[in-house]
């Protein structure tokens, strides 16, 4: 059976990491969580109080980040690793989500972590989800999907996965962190967030999760 990579593009919080997590268990491929990268990149620039104005001091700051991903074999679920601490907790944080749309508008920070993702994907197999996937990282995948969802929707269901993880956020902080993400991914120079035109659009606001998940895993069959 041929080997396909699927790119899984979308607004903040409509549920792109769990749904592309449980396509990737179903058909057997590896999930990478390419927004992880990026919110472990803009952690370690926060606690070493990186110059995001200097671009030296930027691709130097570069060079030592590792990025890692790891199966927890207590849970079962994947963490990230940055130089090898787990920070799978850390890069979920508020600070980090209100700072990680800044970082990721720069320009080498997107290159460098382009082709890290490439690597990571050049095997195939892969189940990778994000805002760029589909249009710069494979523009080639053989499976394309942009996923949507209601502001407020995604807004309840990221404050629901916050509380369970023993975070409590109001609505509207969320609302306003995830809103002001969208803005940000969409309208950045750098490779925005937008649908790529061979993406199939699945709008995850009146769907379950097994049907969300079923519908991808579908596609990628007709493909496979
Ligand atoms: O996917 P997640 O919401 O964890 O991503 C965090 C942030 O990382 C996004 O709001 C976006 O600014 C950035 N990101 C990106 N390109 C990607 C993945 C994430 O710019 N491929």
């Amino acid at each position: 059976m041929q080997k396909i990579v699927i790119a899984i593009d979308g607004y903040s919080g409509c549920g792109k990491s769990s749904t592309a997590k449980a396509v990737a268990l179903k058909l057997g491929y590896t999930y990478i969580d390419s927004g992880a990268m990026y919110r472990a990149t803009t952690l370690y620039f926060l606690k070493e109080k990186v110059d995001l104005n200097n671009p030296d001091e930027l691709q130097q700051a570069l060079k030592k980040i590792q990025i890692a991903f790891k199966k927890n074999f207590q849970t079962g679920k994947q963490e990230t690793y940055l130089n090898g601490m787990n920070v799978e907790d850390a890069i979920r944080s508020m600070e980090v989500s209100n700072f990680v749309s800044e970082v990721s508008k720069i320009k080498s920070v997107r290159t460098d972590l382009v082709h890290r993702q490439q690597q990571l994907g050049k095997a195939k197999g892969v189940v990778m989800d994000g805002r760029d996937i589909g249009t710069v990282v494979f523009p080639e995948a053989e499976l394309k999907i942009f996923m949507t969802a209601d502001l407020e929707i995604r807004a309840k269901r990221r404050q629901k996965e916050l509380l369970e993880a023993g975070r409590e956020v109001t609505l509207e902080e969320i609302i306003r962190n995830l809103s002001e993400r969208d803005e940000i991914d969409s309208t950045r120079k750098e490779s925005p967030l937008l649908r790529a035109d061979d993406a199939v659009e699945v709008d995850t606001s009146h769907l379950n999760f097994e049907e969300q998940v079923d519908r991808i895993v579908d596609l990628a069959n007709e493909k496979i």
